[in-house]
């Protein structure tokens, strides 16, 4: 148990580090000041351009995808194996979500579910990218395709895999998403949803 819990406590911290920021700094930009104010990859790429958007997606990801794959290697076989694994992916994302240095009011987490995702149930994953793209596509939001990915995600995972502890963690992380994703709503119900191109 010891050890679980040092992987989820590791997981939440590295979650935590807010790579928009990092990224953003050098530029003088804070992206929570800017554009939508999500510090978040796109809105980096909104106020910096696709190459650092792209940047900042790739880490958001990774830093999620890491603990998560450790986890994997080295909790499986613990008692409740499972559930620790699920738990670091989640933790990774709630760090991301609630970050420990930004007094706990972070990213949206799309990119860093998709890199929980990739490890424990990448085939959900490639299913849910084409549902993510086409949506992007026709509306010509990136809100759009994250709430579409995120509604489809659970139900994916529950037909892909029998897992209960990795339907339960998308689950989690989908409701999460919904909620962060609030003001993207109403913008988009009021016609006023920012786009991904440069601002
Ligand atoms: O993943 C975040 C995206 O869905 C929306 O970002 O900056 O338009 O609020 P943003």
């Amino acid at each position: 148990m010891f050890i679980g819990l040092l992987f989820v406590a590791g997981a939440y911290l590295l979650g935590s580090i807010p790579f928009a920021l990092v990224v953003a700094r050098p530029f003088g930009i804070d992206p929570r000041r800017a554009g939508s104010g999500n510090p978040g990859a796109t809105n980096v790429a909104r106020l910096l351009g696709k190459k650092w958007g792209a940047l900042v997606l790739a880490l958001d990801l990774g830093k999620a995808l890491l603990p998560t794959a450790l986890a994997r290697a080295y909790l499986s076989g613990i008692p409740e194996g499972p559930w620790w694994v699920a738990a670091t992916g989640l933790a990774a994302f709630l760090g991301h979500l609630f970050p420990v240095w930004l007094g706990f009011r972070g990213g949206k987490g799309v990119a860093s579910a998709a890199g929980v995702l990739a490890v424990l149930c990448p085939k959900a994953l490639a299913l849910l990218l084409p549902v993510f793209v086409l949506a992007v596509a026709l509306s010509g939001y990136v809100s759009v395709g994250s709430l579409a990915a995120a509604a489809l995600a659970p139900l994916g995972v529950k037909f892909l895999y029998p897992e209960p502890a990795y339907f339960w963690m998308t689950l989690s992380m989908a409701i999460l998403i919904w909620v962060k994703h609030r003001a993207n709503l109403q913008r988009l119900l009021r016609g006023e949803e920012k786009s991904w191109r440069r601002a």
